[in-house]
């Protein structure tokens, strides 16, 4: 196993077994709490419970004791599926799917501590019985539970025949539910299959829903990803249950792994966002350590015209340590540069690149001497490109294009904006002010692929500002096995 590790430093994974779905996402008798899908017994998927962390910043996370684990009739065969979480007179109310292999149903437990929960009696809350005519029995869940003027509601992901719906269900008092409604129904020639931990957001400026979906056939949908995390800009209608919308389907993350995010509200109002920061069928190099399943940043999202905007948690920045500013950078052509003091594998890298006439510009990042991961503009596709086919270890999944994703922009005055995270393991790009996000993960040789190289092709182009951060964990062994 050696003394490094993959484990990234300032984002949240579990520490041994396996994760997939942030769940329960939710602030708490004065902190944040992050349950999350989870298989103790090995770094793959299994029987699912949740897994719990909590943390005042979001940045620094705890590690709490498991909150569920599949042991009730209407959980064995699946476990405890994902769902969310909601206060109920004081107390903390989670929602989730219970899974067998026959069928989902909503369950909830409470707690009074915000550790130690127990399932209701009365569970299952939602059974089979209250799935409508003609959905699937089998594939009905992930519950996301809101309340809005005194009322609790829920939004579950449904099937009909191939295509999927996400239903409403209302309750009184969080414990017994009915039918409100279908919220969303499909196009079925894009969305196949369940919609998976849907999320309904109201940022103020405009409203959103959250899905994701399998996007098997990735030519015809557009999708690059098997699985892709959308959002649907429209207006929600408690009252009908529907939510209208005009069928735009936008991708949250344009990267390559990034999956079934779930918001919660802060205090201060702000809406944070987390997702599983991986996809389903691919190889889990971490699973030689022990463990698999990490999480994205928290991004701080708002709405603007229907768009989603996506930007780090700003309590990170408490995180930076030894900052590197620069300006007015010349890139030669055909040239590549490296720059004293900027390098690192857990930094934070923000750029405004003046891209001229260059055909690609960019930044070689985790570089050693075999390996590199390449995020650049390409001027002939207008796009950022995130290409890892060179940055370590080989990834597969059930894409034939594992290696390159691509991201189309606009340019205001040839300017490109990006912030790029680096955590041992792990890029998140933010483009153009949180625009657009590239979220992929890299494993890289551990000792020696740190540097940083700037590029561009066929003109000379400009970094016109430069910022480099270290960002330090104090309380983490970064990059270091701590199992
Ligand atoms: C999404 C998902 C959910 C399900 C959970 C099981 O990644 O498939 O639909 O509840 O994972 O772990």
């Amino acid at each position: 196993m050696g003394t490094h590790s993959y484990r990234p430093c300032y984002h949240a994974s579990v520490l041994s077994g396996w994760a997939n779905d942030p769940n329960g996402l939710i602030w708490y008798q004065g902190r944040a709490h992050l349950f999350f899908q989870h298989n103790p017994k090995e770094p793959r998927f299994g029987q699912m419970y949740w897994g719990h962390m909590c943390s005042q910043d979001m940045v620094h996370w705890e590690p709490l004791p498991i909150a569920l684990s599949p042991t009730e009739f209407y959980e064995r065969g699946g476990g405890c599926y994902s769902g969310s979480a909601v206060r109920c007179d004081e107390k903390l109310l989670l929602m989730y799917t219970g899974s067998t292999l026959f069928r989902q149903t909503q369950c909830v437990a409470e707690s009074q501590d915000g550790i130690n929960f127990k399932k209701s009696p009365a569970n299952p809350v939602i059974r089979s019985a209250q799935v409508p005519r003609g959905f699937s029995r089998r594939d009905f869940r992930d519950p996301k539970v809101f309340r809005h003027e005194k009322k609790f509601y829920c939004l579950v992901g449904g099937r009909k025949g191939n295509t999927g719906d996400v239903l409403l269900y209302c309750s009184a008092d969080g414990r017994e539910w009915h039918r409100a409604g279908t919220l969303f129904q499909h196009d079925p020639l894009k969305i196949c299959g369940v919609i998976e931990c849907p999320d309904y957001i109201d940022t103020g400026e405009g409203e959103i829903l959250l899905g994701s979906i399998q996007t098997k056939h990735q030519e015809k949908s557009g999708f690059p990803n098997a699985q892709t995390a959308i959002y649907i800009p429209g207006r929600l209608d408690l009252h009908t249950g529907r939510f209208h919308h005009q069928g735009r389907y936008v991708p949250v993350d344009y990267g390559f792994d990034f999956y079934a995010p779930q918001t919660m509200a802060l205090p201060d109002k702000r809406i944070v966002m987390i997702a599983w920061m991986n996809l389903w069928g691919r190889t889990y190099p971490t699973a030689a350590e022990g463990w698999a399943g990490s999480f994205t940043l928290p991004r701080e999202i708002s709405c603007r015209n229907g768009k989603l905007y996506q930007s780090p948690i700003k309590e990170l920045c408490a995180y930076r340590k030894d900052p590197v500013r620069l300006q007015n950078i010349e890139l030669g052509k055909n040239s590549a540069t490296q720059i004293d003091g900027v390098s690192g594998n857990k930094i934070e890298l923000s750029l405004t690149i003046k891209t001229g006439g260059a055909l690609r510009v960019g930044v070689r990042l985790l570089k050693g001497p075999m390996h590199h991961a390449e995020i650049f503009y390409s001027r002939a596709d207008n796009a950022v490109v995130f290409d890892r086919s060179r940055s370590g270890k080989q990834i597969r999944g059930r894409e034939k294009n594992v290696d390159t994703r691509s991201c189309k922009i606009e340019l205001q005055d040839g300017l490109l904006k990006m912030r790029i995270f680096i955590d041992v393991s792990c890029i998140e790009v933010f483009i153009n002010d949180g625009q657009y996000v590239m979220t992929g993960n890299v494993y890289p040789n551990l000792e020696v692929d740190k540097e940083i190289e700037f590029f561009s092709e066929s003109e000379s182009s400009t970094v016109v500002s430069l910022e480099k951060y270290e960002i330090v964990n104090p309380t983490k062994d970064c990059g270091k096995n701590c199992l």
